[in-house]
């Protein structure tokens, strides 16, 4: 029996849709997918995976660029597999009350690439935070961590579960 190969994707500009990332590849790996997380830009072919889930953090209701690029680039390879999207963003505590339909970018995304499931994560933006605007928003005092690392395990997991269902072996296969 060989565990499914996942890649966990992403673009960031703030590094905190990495840290999602890991804390997605961590919960996957609790239920014995053999994941890779890495930046949407190192990633050379996702078609050597079994299954993709590709995220960023939203910037005017996009994706950053890399995140774009990878999904734009590897279409064929990603409609042809499973594939989860998510993204983070809100500076509040929203994503945790509702959900969150994806932003116009990433629902073109997902539609493109025939994803599963989409998911809006709570977002971060804090000290040292890049760009003039990200620095306004921190300075007025409405940034902050709002990422919800339980709810985003509980979603890798959720994904685990439906790639368990799809797996030849069957749920725990
Ligand atoms: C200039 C700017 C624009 C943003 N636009 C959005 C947006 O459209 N929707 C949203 O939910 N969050 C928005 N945010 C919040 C970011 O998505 C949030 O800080 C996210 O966690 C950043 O991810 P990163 O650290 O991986 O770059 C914006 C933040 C900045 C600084």
């Amino acid at each position: 029996m060989t565990a499914q190969r996942v890649l966990v994707a992403y673009g960031t500009k703030n590094g905190s849709t990495a840290e999602i990332a890991e804390w997605v590849g961590a919960a996957l790996r609790e239920k014995g997918l053999d994941t890779d997380v890495l930046p949407a830009a190192e990633v050379g072919d996702p078609g050597g995976y079994d299954a993709v889930l590709l995220g960023s953090g939203l910037y005017a209701g996009r994706w950053r660029h890399d995140a774009v690029r990878l999904a734009r680039h590897h279409r064929q390879a990603l409609a042809r597999r499973p594939v989860w999207l998510f993204s983070s963003g809100p500076l509040d505590a929203s994503a945790g009350e509702r959900d969150i339909p994806p932003a116009p970018g990433p629902a073109r995304i997902a539609a493109r690439v025939g994803a599963r499931g989409h998911a809006t994560f709570g977002g971060s933006l804090t000290e040292g935070a890049r760009g003039f605007v990200a620095r306004q928003i921190v300075k007025q005092g409405k940034g902050g961590d709002f990422r919800d690392r339980e709810r985003i395990r509980r979603w890798a997991h959720s994904v685990a579960a439906e790639l368990a269902e799809d797996s030849p072996e069957g749920p725990g296969g």
